[in-house]
Formats: structure tokens, C-alpha cells, sequence
């Protein structure tokens, strides 16, 4: 187990405990609840239960309007639509329809879930969050966001979340900023990675106090089993402060055309084998307009 900080439950919990200001992070508002086991069960093509939800997910999506501008999040990660369509500047840094969707097979989800399924998880109950988009400052295609190593309380270093597109040195006030935050917390966070993406309508003015980045998550630490990716440092090496793509570093994925990347999206399968949601639907319609306020 790489234990909680990969779930932004935890980091939810965090975030109120020690006073994290409202408007200094992305908010979530929990819209359904799914039983690892059930997922489990549903891929080995066991899912008796398969058919309702089936239902519901199509009422669901019928009831979402493709312009509310949220997005889903796994508790352990985001669906594996939204972090492709982000990764392959196939939506240009901006919020797409095709965010709205998730599915079973989700091959992000399920790496997980295998990994980190409890001895007698059959309990395990997995929270699915709607939140709202939060347009960052973009360049050449990718949001302009940032990586913070924390190790034993001190932060290591601070890497452009990017590494497909590197930035300039005029960035370099935004990544300090995001270090100032992060190293504000020191021995009472576990050693972990933190995520903050420069707000767009904010981006031009100096980043300060009243002007800080905004925290998107956090997930586990670079360098243990399953951690956190390096980015634009070599692995091992998360010292320092990174804006471009490092010597050593991992080559990152190529770029990608929008019309590719969503033709591959919309030829997943759409049976019900492979769909689901697990909540009435009018409390995930609920949960979504209140996430887009
Ligand atoms: N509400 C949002 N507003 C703006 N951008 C978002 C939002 N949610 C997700 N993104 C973008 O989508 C990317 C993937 O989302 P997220 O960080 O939740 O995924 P993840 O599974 O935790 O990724 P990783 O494993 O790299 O930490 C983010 O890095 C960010 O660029
Ligand atoms: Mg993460």
C-alpha cells in the first residue's frame, strides 16, 4: 500500500484541518461512491448489478449539459480521459465535453485499484468527485502548472508539471511561490508531491500572498514504489527547480491532435459491460451544478 496521500479525500480533510484558505484550492463535492469489488467483479464480467447501472449513467449524462464545466476525479486519480486529453495538448489546456465521461475500464483506475485493494477490501468504497474547472495560464497548448517535491518535511525541489513543453525563466516567480506554499506545512505533511496550476486571470500579476497558485492535489512522494513522476527532472533527481526538460529526464509524450486524440476517446466501447454509475442520478446532477457555482 502507498497509503492515503494518493487520495484526495485525504487531502480535502488536510486542506480544512490546517485552514487552507477556500479560494487557494480547487474544490470537490462527491457525487457517487463505487465498491472496488464491484469493479472487480463487473471486469471479470460478474457485474449482476450491471444493468441498473447501466441506467443510471445514461440518465445521468442525458441530464449533464456538455457546458458545465467540471470535471471528474477518482478519489486515487483522475479518469484516464481527462489526463490524456491534458498530456497530448489535445484540448489546448482548456476544459473539453470530453471530460465529463468515465468508464469502467478506466486502465488508470484499475492499475490502482489492483495495486492497492486491501487484504478484505470487499468494502472498499471508492468516492468519485465532481469539480470545477479552473482555467490555468496556457502556453504553447499545455496549462502552466507545477510539481513540489516534499521530502521529511523540506521542500527538494519544484518542477514545470509539463515536461512536453518547456517554460521560461519568467515562470520562475510562480514556481518559487509554489515551493513558499508548500514548504510552509514542513513535519506535519508526509513526505509527498504537490500540485498547484498558476490561475489564467491571475497569471500576469506577481505571484504573492493575496496572489498565490492554486492547489490542485497532492499524491505520494518521487521515488518509492508507484510514486510520483519526476517531470521535468531526471528520477532520483528532484532537487531543485525545473522549468524545462532536464538531462536524464524521462522523454515525454508526444503531442497529439485533438481530432486524434478524441476519435480514440469516442471509439471506446460504449456498452454497458464497460459504463456504469452507481448513484441516483439526480443526486450526481445535484453534486455537478453545485461543483460548476
Ligand atoms: N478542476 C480542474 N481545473 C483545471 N485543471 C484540471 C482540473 N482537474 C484536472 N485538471 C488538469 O488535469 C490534470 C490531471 O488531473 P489530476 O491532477 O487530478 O490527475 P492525477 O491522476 O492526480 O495525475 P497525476 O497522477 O499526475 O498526479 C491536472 O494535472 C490538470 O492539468
Ligand atoms: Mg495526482
Amino acid at each position: 500500500m502507498f497509503g492515503d496521500v494518493v487520495r484526495l479525500s485525504r487531502w480535502l480533510d488536510v486542506w480544512e484541518c490546517h485552514g487552507v484558505a477556500g479560494e487557494d484550492y480547487i474544490p470537490a463535492v462527491e457525487i457517487g461512491r463505487v465498491r472496488a469489488q464491484g469493479l472487480v467483479d463487473a471486469l471479470d464480467g460478474k457485474g449482476a448489478g450491471l444493468g441498473q447501472l447501466w441506467d443510471a449513467y445514461q440518465a445521468y449524462r442525458a441530464a449533464v449539459p456538455d457546458t458545465v464545466q467540471w470535471v471528474p476525479r477518482w478519489d486515487v486519480c483522475a479518469p484516464e480521459g481527462v489526463k490524456y486529453l491534458m498530456s497530448s495538448a489535445a484540448s489546448e489546456g482548456q476544459w473539453d465535453p470530453q471530460m465529463l465521461d468515465w468508464t469502467i475500464d478506466d486502465s488508470r483506475l484499475i492499475d490502482i485499484l489492483f495495486d492497492e485493494m486491501p487484504p478484505g477490501g470487499e468494502d472498499w468504497w471508492i468516492p468519485l468527485y465532481a469539480r470545477p474547472w479552473h482555467r490555468a495560464a496556457v502556453v504553447d497548448g499545455y496549462p502552466v502548472e507545477f510539481r513540489v517535491y516534499l521530502l521529511d518535511g523540506v521542500v527538494r525541489g519544484v518542477s514545470s508539471y509539463y515536461p512536453q513543453r518547456p517554460l521560461g525563466d519568467e515562470w520562475l516567480p510562480w514556481a518559487y511561490a509554489c515551493w513558499y506554499v508548500a514548504g510552509q506545512f514542513g513535519s506535519e505533511f508526509p513526505n509527498c508531491t504537490l500540485d498547484f496550476i498558476v490561475p489564467h486571470e491571475r497569471a500576469d500579476d506577481p505571484p504573492s500572498p493575496e496572489n498565490p497558485p492554486l492547489w490542485l492535489e497532492s499524491g505520494p512522494h518521487h521515488g518509492e514504489a508507484r510514486g510520483a513522476h519526476p517531470c521535468c527532472f531526471m528520477p532520483g533527481k528532484t532537487n531543485g527547480v525545473a522549468l524545462r526538460l532536464q538531462p536524464g529526464a524521462i522523454e515525454p509524450p508526444g503531442r497529439r491532435r485533438a481530432g486524434e486524440i478524441l476519435a480514440m476517446l469516442t471509439e471506446q466501447d460504449d456498452s454497458p459491460e464497460t459504463h456504469f454509475a452507481c448513484t441516483p442520478p439526480a443526486a450526481c446532477v445535484e453534486g455537478a451544478a453545485h461543483a460548476a457555482e
